[in-house]
């Protein structure tokens, strides 16, 4: 549970995390999803409630957490600490204390993982922002990350940039990396999910495989069923034009 003064961010809240899953957290606006991944990241710590890793209470998990589990923020420049894209990389294997050459060997294969080689570099600050996810998928991939947390990955990314996300999110998932993607733009990746999860003010509200947890959506959600088609210019609109 989270909560400051008398609001309440999280409630009554359980949730299994399964290895080598692909989770979606949908939710509207304020729902708790960040927070939620937030606390799961050892990030924020709930009032009330305990968080497991690996069957050990999140606070004792310590080092095993920070190298296993990795959050992509919704504001990619927020997680920036390197002057160059290399340096950036080399900053968590680095931390973990692995040696000099194995630093840079799994720098070496992240920013070749990542196609960022050619701009490792630039400051990473002068990336573009679909860059910068792929600077901080790559940060993440260097020290050896099992599980990834990604807060709208889609966000502000136009078609080529949405694409190489998704084929950034195939690739962790072939490898059989866990998978947990905060997103308003489920049309963008529920293939590729095994588990929705629906948080709506705090509480779970669904969770199941993509079409159970669909069909048995509630307006007041605020998660719009992605299914609907677009076959005419005129649907082309969440609101008919009146
Ligand atoms: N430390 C905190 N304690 C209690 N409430 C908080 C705390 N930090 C933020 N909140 C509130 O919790 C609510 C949930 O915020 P959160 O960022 O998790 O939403 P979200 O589902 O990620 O929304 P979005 O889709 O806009 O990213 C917000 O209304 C926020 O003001
Ligand atoms: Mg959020």
């Amino acid at each position: 549970m989270v909560f400051s003064g008398k609001t309440r961010a999280l409630s009554a809240l359980n949730l299994d995390i399964h290895a080598g899953q692909c989770l979606l957290l949908a939710g509207s606006n304020g729902s708790g999803k960040t927070i939620l991944m937030r606390c799961v990241a050892g990030l924020l710590d709930p009032n009330e409630g305990d968080i497991f890793f690996r069957g050990r209470p999140l606070n004792q998990a310590g080092r095993a957490l920070r190298r296993e589990l990795g959050l992509i923020f919704q504001d990619a420049d927020a997680q920036i600490l390197g002057e160059t894209v290399e340096e950036d990389i080399a900053f968590g294997p680095e931390n973990l204390g692995f040696s000099k050459e194995e630093v840079k060997a799994r720098t070496v294969s992240a920013l070749e993982a990542l196609g960022l080689t050619p701009k490792k570099e630039d400051p990473p600050r002068r990336l573009s922002g679909g860059e910068k996810r792929r600077l901080a998928v790559a940060a993440f991939l260097a020290m050896g990350c099992d599980t990834v947390i990604m807060d709208e990955p889609f966000a502000n990314l136009d078609w080529p940039g949405v694409v190489q996300t998704l084929e950034i999110i195939r690739n962790l998932k072939q490898q059989g990396k866990t998978l947990i993607i905060l997103t308003h733009e489920l049309e963008k990746v529920l293939a590729f999910a095994d588990r929705l999860v629906i948080l709506h003010q705090g509480i779970i509200r669904d969770d199941g495989t993509p079409m159970e947890v669909l069909d048995r959506l509630k307006d007041e959600w605020g998660v719009r069923d992605p299914r609907k088609s677009y076959l005419n210019v005129e649907d082309c609109s969440w609101l008919p034009k009146g």
